[in-house]
């Protein structure tokens, strides 16, 4: 406990493992740090190395305690085991009032599971987002759906994700709708002026592509790759940008299939500054991310989503994302429509978010000061 005056601060850990979690959490950690009643320990599990640290350079975070635990081509028994062990003696030594895990990584598991064994409050940030397909996404549908037993506060982004909460049982008192903090971060960085710092052909038009689903690895993957390769093909008006994921299950096909096309450009993942200029750039956006899935419709970008369902329906209902699949025909012909027919364009180019107004880190601060902080 730190005491300030007379005044016990509450002590609450952040915990961040994979680069969307550090986009998610940053201004997390800024509003607790902006406020005198709790006193804020950043956790970094490090299940990503790299790409984590690209974004805790952008917030300007530096992780109190950083547990490096990120090995090339983990296992998710593996991964998880070491983290549990590790995780159990960090608890015991910052003894937080509470605990703070974002979405449905391992790491989300492995905090939630060990801060629930030492009897720690816990809130998740971006809760309720479920497909109802265990198997899809694989393993994040369960990781979220098992760490939300086990928490204090559901931090829903949005009406539909409370209502999923509300139906495994979950009381209204527990759970509050604040919008997604993937906004709050966009609109810290969107107006800027941002250089994608990669060399890109004038005149072309950017199709910015991303890719790294566990339930995509193989065949799947394959289908995009061909979809992409194809799009390429086709079309000489377009470049496709494509930063791949550091994944080995991902970046050697990738590599092997598409680094060697004129209109194909393979990069390293780019910082996130970078990686926003790219899709304020972009004309679509075809991705399997949920980051990507919730960013690109507020920068009115068409998105064409590489799975079958989303956790994300909310963009789908509103036309401005579609579910294409890994599938190569349809996602060539739903571009190639997009890239020809302005009308259908301009139907899913529209602006909207319907994950958040940029102030749901501030919501989520102020819940907790009123539970934690005594004051009512
Ligand atoms: C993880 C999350 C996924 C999230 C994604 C965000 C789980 C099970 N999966 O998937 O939900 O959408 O992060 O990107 O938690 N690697 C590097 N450098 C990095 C990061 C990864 O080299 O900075 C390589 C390593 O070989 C690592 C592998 O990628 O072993 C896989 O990383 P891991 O975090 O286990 O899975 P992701 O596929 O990144
Ligand atoms: N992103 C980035 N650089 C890239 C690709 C993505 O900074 O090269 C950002 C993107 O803006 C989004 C987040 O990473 O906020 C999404 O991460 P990812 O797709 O790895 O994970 P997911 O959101 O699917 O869990």
């Amino acid at each position: 406990m730190a005491a300030k005056g007379n005044v016990r601060k509450s002590k609450i850990l952040v915990a961040i493992g994979t680069r969307p979690e550090a986009i998610k959490m940053a201004p997390v950690v800024q509003a607790l740090r902006s406020q005198d009643w709790v006193e804020v320990v950043v956790l970094a599990t490090a299940q990503h190395r790299q790409m984590l640290d690209q974004v805790l350079n952008v917030f300007g975070i530096v992780p109190d305690v950083d547990l490096d635990i990120m090995r090339q081509n983990q296992s998710l028994s593996d991964l998880t085991a070491r983290l549990i062990q590790k995780l159990d003696h960090v608890l015991e030594d910052i003894a937080p009032d509470a605990v703070l895990v974002q979405g449905d990584t391992t790491t989300v598991l492995a905090v939630a599971l060990s801060s629930f064994y030492r009897r720690i409050s816990i809130g998740h940030v971006e809760a309720g987002l479920r497909t109802g397909d265990m198997r899809n996404p694989f393993p994040e549908e369960m990781n979220r759906s098992l760490a939300g037993r086990l928490c204090r506060w559901h931090f829903a982004p949005t009406d539909l994700a409370a209502r999923n909460l509300y139906g495994e049982g979950f009381s209204d008192h527990a759970v509050h709708v604040t919008g997604n903090t993937v906004i709050d971060a966009l609109q810290q960085v969107a107006s800027r002026e941002l250089e994608i710092g990669v060399e890109l052909e004038e005149g072309k038009r950017l199709v910015l592509v991303t890719a790294h689903r566990r339930e995509n690895f193989g065949d799947p993957f394959l289908e995009i790759c061909a979809a992409i390769r194809e799009l390429a093909d086709v079309r000489e008006d377009i470049q496709i940008l494509y930063p791949v994921h550091p994944n080995p299950n991902i970046s050697t096909v990738a590599r092997s299939l598409l680094a060697s096309h004129p209109r194909i450009v393979l990069c390293e993942p780019l910082d996130y500054l970078p990686f926003v200029a790219a899709m304020k750039r972009a004309e679509i956006v075809l991705t399997d991310s949920g980051g990507v899935q919730e960013e690109a419709p507020a920068l009115a970008k068409p998105v064409l989503v590489l799975r079958d369902e989303t956790e994300r329906p909310e963009a789908v209902e509103q036309g401005v994302v579609r579910l294409v699949g890994p599938h190569r025909e349809a996602i060539v012909r739903e571009a190639c429509l997009l890239l020809d027919d302005r009308a259908a364009y301009s139907r899913m180019a529209k602006g909207v978010s319907p994950y958040g107004d940029g102030n749901a880190a501030s919501r989520i601060a102020e819940i907790l000061r009123r539970d934690l902080s005594g004051a009512g």
